[in-house]
């Protein structure tokens, strides 16, 4: 098993960002435009560093020192105490290794045990069955579904809703 782990994102990561961007088929499964330009990218990648963290926490997920994905808590209520939980590993030929679900792990660890989150969120859209597995195999149980909600793939799709609580969580450990 690969040892993953979260790390700062910084605007040295764009050039790999720029290869992802360049993959239709990550494009196409993350929802990204495809064939953005470089100015294009940076411009978006220099906007997301300067968001703040109370407001979206992403991390760069990191193989051997190299930069193979994302993992974001989002959305945050401070009140609720909830947040909405995202993930992408941009490197395609590392899919179906167990990294997003290492990395998913550490994530929601630092939501529940550090943030105090007693609830996390995460939408998929239904024919992405690699992103469902994933959400089921870290704990999270589904709520419901948007049906027709969201173009993915070029295909208009239902959207499963899922919710993973503290109390679970905590459970599992
Ligand atoms: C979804 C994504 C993050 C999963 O990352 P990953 O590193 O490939 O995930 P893992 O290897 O940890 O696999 C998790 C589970 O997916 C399932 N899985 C793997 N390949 C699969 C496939 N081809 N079809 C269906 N399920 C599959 C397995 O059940 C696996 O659990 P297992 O280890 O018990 O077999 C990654 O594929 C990705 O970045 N996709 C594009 C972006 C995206 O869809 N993000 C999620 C948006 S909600």
């Amino acid at each position: 098993m690969r040892e993953v782990q979260l790390r700062p994102l910084t605007l040295g990561d764009l050039a790999t960002i720029y290869l992802w961007s360049q993959d239709e088929v990550f494009c196409r499964a993350n929802g990204w435009s495809i064939g953005l330009s470089w100015q294009q990218l940076r411009t978006w990648w220099m906007a997301l560093l300067q968001t703040s963290p109370d407001v979206m926490l992403r991390s760069g997920v990191a193989v051997q020192d190299q930069l193979v994905g994302f993992v974001e808590l989002s959305s945050f209520d401070w009140q609720e105490k909830t947040a909405v939980f995202g993930i992408a590993i941009g490197a395609r030929s590392l899919w179906g290794q167990g990294i997003g679900f290492q990395a998913g792990q550490l994530m929601l660890q630092h939501g529940f045990d550090h943030l105090q989150l007693k609830a996390i969120f995460a939408e998929v859209h239904a024919p992405n069955l690699r992103s469902l597995a994933l959400m089921r195999k870290l704990g999270f149980e589904e709520t419901g579904r948007l049906p027709l909600h969201e173009v993915y793939q070029g295909t208009l799709s239902d959207v499963v809703c899922f919710v993973l609580e503290s109390s679970c969580w905590n459970s599992r450990i």
